[in-house]
């Protein structure tokens, strides 16, 4: 009787079968897979919570739900009802013995098959390459990372602060600006940075933070570059460099050590070897720029006093410590306009890199501010910035300038080293590359 036969099992997600055993329920998803044996034939559905396999017994469903079988296809949609058992031997742990299966839509021949496929043929079919079992634990590390770092600042009574996306300056270098029209006003440029709005909010809040999207028209090529990306950024009042590498240093240990406690199916669904990993649990070493100079010319590479280091340097240095190294105090030429100088040494700036271990590279970038309105106008006449347009910033060393420090890091790099991603293409659902808008 199809009324009997429809009513009633609760719709739940494969996630939660383990308190549903021996309940009949209903499975919402896509198939996975498919196979036949004899008269059993056996779905594997995916829903997004995880997987499981369904079994169909012919003569214990009715025959024409049992004949639908035959229609399905990779990635049909569809529900299933049945009955939970627990089954070691299935992938997930958990079974389910079929009494319906209806067919939500059939779909035509699937593109991604399950050979090897290149990774532009995977990029351009971004859109359902995400369903692939990587990539969602990809996704859901990712989402465990941006949960962490609000947390992170929210308990220490940072407040969030939403900075604009459209600006009418630079924030990092006028070279890797997105240009758009704004109406009737001109130019307006896409956010390299949060920053300096940021720091006008830690004068009104203290200590703040901002996490956005962020664009740079990065004409570089490599594994570390998107011309779209997130960083969370965090910028406090009185802080000096030496509180924001600690900062940065307890940030970047709680949100790996979050995702090592709450992530690890899916790191090792990514056969990520979690030892380097837990490292961060040490302290983080310190290196000053000349001291990284130094360890680049005892490992064959030379860097002339005043380079910034580039990603051939940044992966030498990295490989040298078993943890995130924080390179300090770079040759102000090779930094941003806004760095405080060093008072020991003028030619430095008080700034920080975090390098990744592993050959990962740069994953956090911050300084303490130039506070003193002469010097900050100096340099930004040295950087062939107009002023106009940074009244308001200026402002802010006008009216109780204080020292302060901030820094961003890039959640694509954390993420791609957390993983062990190769390249950070696979950490963002949909990367914006240098030569890749689509889709
Ligand atoms: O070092 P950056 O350029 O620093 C700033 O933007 C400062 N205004 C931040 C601050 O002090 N508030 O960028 C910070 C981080 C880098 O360390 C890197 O992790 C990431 O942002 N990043 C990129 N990630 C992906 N693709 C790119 N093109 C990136 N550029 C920077
Ligand atoms: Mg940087």
């Amino acid at each position: 009787m199809p009324t009997t036969i429809t009513s009633a099992a609760p719709p739940v997600d494969i996630a939660s079968l383990a308190q549903h055993i021996g309940q009949s329920v209903t499975l919402r998803g896509w198939v996975y897979h498919l196979r036949s044996s004899g008269k059993v034939r056996f779905l594997v559905l995916r829903d997004g919570s995880g997987m499981a396999q369904g079994v169909l017994i012919k003569g214990r469903l009715p025959e024409d739900d049992f004949q639908e079988f035959e229609r399905l296809t990779l990635e049909s949609s569809l529900r299933l009802e049945g009955l939970v058992r627990a089954e070691p031997r299935a992938p997930g742990g958990y079974e389910l013995e079929v009494t319906r299966v209806i067919p939500v839509q059939i779909a035509p021949e699937y593109p991604i098959s399950p050979k090897e496929h290149g990774v532009a043929f995977l990029m351009d079919r971004r859109h359902l390459w995400l369903r692939s079992p990587r990539q969602q634990a990809i996704l859901r590390i990712r989402d465990e990372v941006c949960r962490a770092c609000r947390d992170f600042f929210h308990d220490r009574g940072f407040v969030l602060i939403d900075t604009p996306i459209l600006t009418p300056t630079a924030c990092e270098g006028t070279t890797s600006l997105f240009e758009t029209n704004y109406l009737d006003r001109g130019k307006a440029y896409l956010s390299q940075s949060g920053q300096l709005y940021l720091e006008a909010a830690a004068m009104a809040l203290g200590r703040v933070y901002c996490f956005g999207p962020t664009f740079r028209a990065e004409k570089s090529k490599t594994r570390r570059h998107l011309t779209e990306f997130w960083m969370v950024e965090a910028e406090a009042a009185f802080y000096t460099l030496d509180d924001i590498m600690e900062l940065a240093e307890a940030l970047v240990r709680f949100v790996v050590l979050r995702v090592l406690t709450r992530q690890e199916p899916h790191l090792q669904l990514l056969e990520r070897d979690t030892a380097p990993l837990a490292e961060v649990a040490g302290p983080f070493p310190r290196l000053s720029y000349a001291q990284a100079l130094e360890e680049l010319r005892r490992h064959g590479k030379d860097l002339a006093w005043g380079e910034d280091l580039g990603g051939d340097e940044e992966t030498v240095i990295s490989q040298l410590f078993p943890r995130p190294v924080l390179v300090h105090r770079y040759p102000k030429e090779a930094k941003a306009f806004y760095m405080e100088p060093d008072p020991e040494d003028s030619r430095l700036a008080l700034c920080v890199d975090m390098l990744a271990p592993e050959g990962y590279g740069e994953i956090v970038g911050g300084s303490q501010r130039l506070n003193d309105l002469e010097a900050l106008l100096a340099r930004i006449r040295e950087h062939h910035l107009p002023q106009e347009p940074l009244e308001w910033y200026l402002d802010l060393r006008r009216y109780g300038s204080v020292p302060h420090s901030g820094f961003g890091m890039g959640i694509e790099r954390l993420v791609a080293w957390i993983c062990g991603l190769h390249h950070v293409r696979e950490t963002i659902p949909f990367p914006r590359l240098i030569d890749r808008i689509y889709p």
